[in-house]
C-alpha cells in the first residue's frame, strides 16, 4: 500500500505540484543569478563545511534548541535582502540593527551564538575567507540534518552585507497573521513560488512559538469571542492549558511546539498536523484552509521522501538569494568591519552605487 502511494505521489502528484515552481507575474523579477558554487572555497578553505559541522554538532548536543533556533535565524536573514548575514549585526547609537527590529527579538540567542562560535572556527583555520552569511546557510543545513531531516551540498560564495537596519525589515517579514496572499506577496517578491511557501513553512516541524503569536485563535478569533473554526476543537483545549488568557498569564515566555507529536524532529508530521486542523499560527493552518494551497500540504504529508527532495530545492533557492549591494567578509559576524581593515567586493553584477561620479 506504501508503495502504491509513493508511485502514485511520483507519477502523478509530482508533475502537478512542478507547475506550482514556476514563479508567477513579476515575482521573479528581483531575484539574482549569483554565482554561488559548491567549490568556491575549495582553494581558500576546502574545510569549511566540516569545520562548521562539528561546532554545531557539539553546541546541537548541549542545547537541543539551536537547531530549530538557527532554522529561525536563517529564515530571518533570508527574507530581508537575501542572505547577507544583515540579522547578526547588533544595534549601535547610531543603527538600530535588524535583529531588533519587535518581530526579531524573539530569536534565541543560542543561534546568534552558535553561528559566532562557529565563525571564530573557520577563522582559526582561514582567516579573512568565508563569509558570515554562508557559515550562517551551512550551520542552518546542519541543523536539518540533526534534527533527523535531508542533507545537502550548500553552494557558496555569498558576501556580508553594509547594511542592516530594522526599518527595512517590516516590509518583507511575513507575520503569523497572515493569510496566503499575503505570504505569497513576501515570498513572492523574492521569487519564491507557492510551493515554495508551504514547503519552507515545512520548517515549524521543529521548533515553538510564544503564546502571543496565536492566543487570539484560542480566545478571540477575529473578534468572534470564539475559537478560529480552522482549528481542531481538541487542540484548541489542549494549547488553552498552556497559554491561558492574557490577563491571567503570568509568564509571557511560555512556548509551545509548532508540531506536537515530534517538536524536535525534522518529519512530515508538521503537515499531517495541519490536515487535523492542528496548526499553531494561522500562517501555517491557513495553507490547509486555502484551496490554493491545500494540495501542496497533502501531498508533503503523504510523503516524507518529497518533502525532504522539496525541502532541499526550496532551501537552495531561498538561500540563492544575495543581495543587490556590495558586500564583504566580516571579522566578526556582529559587527560591520572599521572602514581601515575594510575589504569591500562589489559583484560588478550586483553592484548599485547609489549615486553616480563624473
Ligand atoms: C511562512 C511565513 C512564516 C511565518 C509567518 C513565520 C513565523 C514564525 C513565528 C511567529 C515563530 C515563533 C516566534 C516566537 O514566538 O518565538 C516562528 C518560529 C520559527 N520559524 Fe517561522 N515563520 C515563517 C516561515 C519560516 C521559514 C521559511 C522558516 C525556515 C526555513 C522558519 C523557521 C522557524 C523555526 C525553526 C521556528 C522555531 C524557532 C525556535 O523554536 O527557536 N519559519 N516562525
Amino acid at each position: 500500500m506504501a508503495r502504491l502511494m509513493s508511485i502514485i505521489i511520483i507519477t502523478v502528484m509530482l508533475p502537478l505540484l512542478v507547475s506550482f515552481w514556476a514563479p508567477t507575474g513579476n515575482m521573479q523579477q528581483q531575484q539574482q543569478s549569483f554565482e554561488l558554487s559548491v567549490q568556491h572555497y575549495q582553494s581558500t578553505c576546502p574545510n569549511v563545511s566540516s569545520i562548521v559541522t562539528e561546532v554545531i554538532t557539539s553546541l546541537t548536543a548541549r542545547s537541543n534548541v539551536v537547531p530549530p533556533a538557527l532554522l529561525r535565524l536563517l529564515m530571518h536573514d533570508a527574507i530581508v535582502q537575501g542572505c547577507d548575514a544583515s540579522i547578526l549585526i547588533t544595534s549601535t547609537l547610531e543603527n538600530e540593527a535588524e535583529r531588533d527590529y519587535p518581530e526579531s527579538q524573539s530569536i534565541r540567542q543560542e543561534a546568534f551564538d552558535a553561528v559566532e562560535r562557529a565563525k571564530e572556527a573557520v577563522e582559526a583555520i582561514c582567516p579573512r575567507v568565508v563569509s558570515c552569511a554562508d557559515i550562517l546557510v551551512l550551520a542552518a543545513r546542519d541543523a536539518v540534518v540533526l534534527s533527523g531531516g535531508p542533507t545537502w551540498e550548500v553552494p557558496l560564495g555569498r558576501l556580508d552585507g553594509l547594511v542592516s537596519s530594522a526599518s527595512n525589515v517590516a516590509a518583507a517579514l511575513p507575520i503569523a497573521s497572515f493569510n496566503v496572499q499575503q505570504l505569497a506577496s513576501n515570498f513572492g517578491a523574492l521569487g519564491l513560488t507557492l510551493l515554495d511557501l508551504v514547503v519552507l513553512s515545512g520548517a515549524h516541524t521543529v521548533g515553538f512559538a510564544h503564546c502571543s503569536e496565536f492566543r487570539d485563535r484560542l480566545y478571540d478569533f477575529h473578534g468572534t469571542n470564539q475559537a478560529d473554526p480552522s482549528m481542531d476543537p481538541n487542540f484548541v483545549e489542549t494549547v488553552k492549558q498552556n497559554c491561558p488568557p492574557v490577563e491571567k498569564d503570568q509568564d509571557a515566555s511560555t512556548i509551545v511546539p509548532f508540531d506536537a507529536t515530534t517538536p524536535l524532529i525534522f518529519d512530515e508530521s508538521y503537515y499531517l498536523g495541519l490536515e487535523r486542523g492542528e496548526g499553531l499560527l494561522f500562517s501555517d493552518q491557513v495553507l490547509f484552509s486555502d484551496p490554493e494551497t491545500q494540495s501542496i500540504v497533502s501531498a508533503m504529508a503523504s510523503s516524507q521522501q518529497l518533502f525532504f527532495d522539496s525541502f532541499v530545492q526550496s532551501m537552495i533557492k531561498f538561500t540563492s538569494i544575495v543581495a543587490l549591494q556590495p558586500g564583504n567578509i566580516r571579522n566578526v559576524c556582529s559587527t560591520f568591519n572599521r572602514r581601515t581593515d575594510d575589504n569591500i567586493t562589489a559583484k560588478p553584477s550586483l553592484f548599485r552605487p547609489e549615486c553616480c561620479c563624473c
